[in-house]
């Protein structure tokens, strides 16, 4: 049994629903179905006994402690988080409410809990049949973010880089990140923490760029980018990105931090450009013109970071994992994930994703 925290958000539904796929062993997915968290990307497992949902907040350390005392997960995998930076500019409290205090609490219970764990005398392996104190793992998803911006010069982001955080989200992150580093130092506790580059795939909220630029363009409006443009990002596919957790989850070495990217950097405008290439071939335009014709530049996002780029040795070389997706193989799919799963993009964006869970879990919707 493994904990998962934000499992109904892009990601961590992404890595529940490739879990379950995997392996038997049961995921309880605590989430608070903020706007961003929609239990249609997990409807499939609607019956499925080795899904427990309980909606919570990382931040209610009663709930934690009772969730972990009741199921005794041999692993935390800690997703919960607001996540786009354009809010975390527009109204930062939320970021600090879950990202810095959430994590706090969430550390303590699993603290207490984790101190309580049995040590047998043999020890016990990852992946052992209960939790044991030696067995047990923390791991916090984090991001690329925390490490600021490149120039275009610049060597590629090392787990050994300096924190130089530039948005209210990536100080978040970089403090949660630090408050895992110190309960590791401190106390003992088993942790992991990833700092991963952009994802993109299936059930990503159309806020963030990709997603955004394919419902945009399919509904006759703008898309905007931001600046001249010519920000990068490294995009990474997000079942490459569930792969590279399980596998921190089960070879990384406590304490240790593991950068994860794509080997991908690409421009937003040439993204938004291979996004426009696709529809054109995949779902054509009526009048025959490019979806390139409703490009926009709009003003930039203020602080806006110029360039990421994630250095992927450590984990190539110390745990084996690489990236399976191309960039031309998981843009692709993405895109026809979009036009194959038009009632989700509906229902996300008139929210009547929240009418959905109320009436399949009962009780939930916010
Ligand atoms: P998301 O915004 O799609 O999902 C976040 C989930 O967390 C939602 O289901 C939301 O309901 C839940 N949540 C928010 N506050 C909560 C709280 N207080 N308690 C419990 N649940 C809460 O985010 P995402 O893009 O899936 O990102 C997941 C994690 O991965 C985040 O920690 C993010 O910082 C990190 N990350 C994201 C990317 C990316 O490109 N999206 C890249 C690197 C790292
Ligand atoms: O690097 C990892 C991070 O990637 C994660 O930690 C964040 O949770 C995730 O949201 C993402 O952050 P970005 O700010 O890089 O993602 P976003 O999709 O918001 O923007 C990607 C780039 O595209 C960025 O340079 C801003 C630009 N952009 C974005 C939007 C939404 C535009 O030009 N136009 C837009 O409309």
């Amino acid at each position: 049994m493994i904990l998962v925290t934000g499992g109904a958000g892009f990601i961590g539904s992404n890595f529940v629903l490739d879990w379950l796929a995997q392996s038997d062993e049961s995921v309880i997915n605590l989430d608070k179905l903020t706007y961003a968290g929609n239990l249609e990307n997990l409807a499939t497992l609607k019956d499925d006994p080795r899904h427990i949902f309980v909606r919570g907040d990382i931040g209610d350390a009663s709930v934690v402690g009772k969730l972990l005392a009741e199921h005794r997960p041999r692993a935390v995998v800690n997703f919960a988080a607001e996540s786009h930076v354009d809010r975390s500019i527009h109204g930062p409290e939320d970021f600090i409410q879950t990202n810095i205090v959430g994590t706090f609490h969430l550390l303590e219970a699993v603290r207490a809990y984790w101190q309580n764990l049995p040590s047998p005398a043999g020890g016990g392996g990852v992946g052992g049949e209960g939790a044991t104190k030696e067995s047990f793992r923390f791991l916090h998803v984090s991001t690329d973010e925390v490490y600021g911006s490149l120039s275009a010069q610049d060597p590629a982001f090392k787990e050994t880089n300096r924190y130089e955080p530039n948005s209210p989200y990536s100080a978040s992150k970089a403090a949660s990140d630090h408050l895992v580093r110190a309960y590791h130092h401190t106390y003992g506790l088993p942790v992991l923490t990833t700092n991963c580059s952009n994802n993109y795939g299936p059930y990503h909220f159309p806020e963030k760029l990709i997603p955004l630029m394919i419902v945009n363009a399919l509904a006759g409006k703008p898309l905007p980018v931001y600046g001249d443009g010519q920000q990068i990002r490294d995009w990474l596919y997000v079942k490459d990105h569930c792969s590279a957790i399980r596998c921190v989850l089960a070879k990384g070495k406590l304490g240790e931090v593991y950068n994860i990217g794509g080997w991908n950097e690409k421009a937003n405008l040439d993204i938004v450009h291979t996004v426009c290439a696709l529809l054109d071939e995949l779902r054509s335009r009526a009048d025959g013109k490019s979806y390139r014709e409703q490009i926009t530049f709009v003003t930039d996002r203020p602080g806006h970071d110029r360039r990421y780029a994630i250095d992927a040795h450590k984990i190539e070389r110390e745990l084996g994992w690489k990236p399976f997706e191309t960039f031309e193989s998981g843009i692709r799919k993405t895109v026809q994930w979009y036009l194959d799963n038009q009632d989700w993009v509906r229902n996300v964006q008139s929210g009547s994703y929240r009418q959905w869970m109320e009436k399949n879990y009962v009780g939930l919707a916010g």
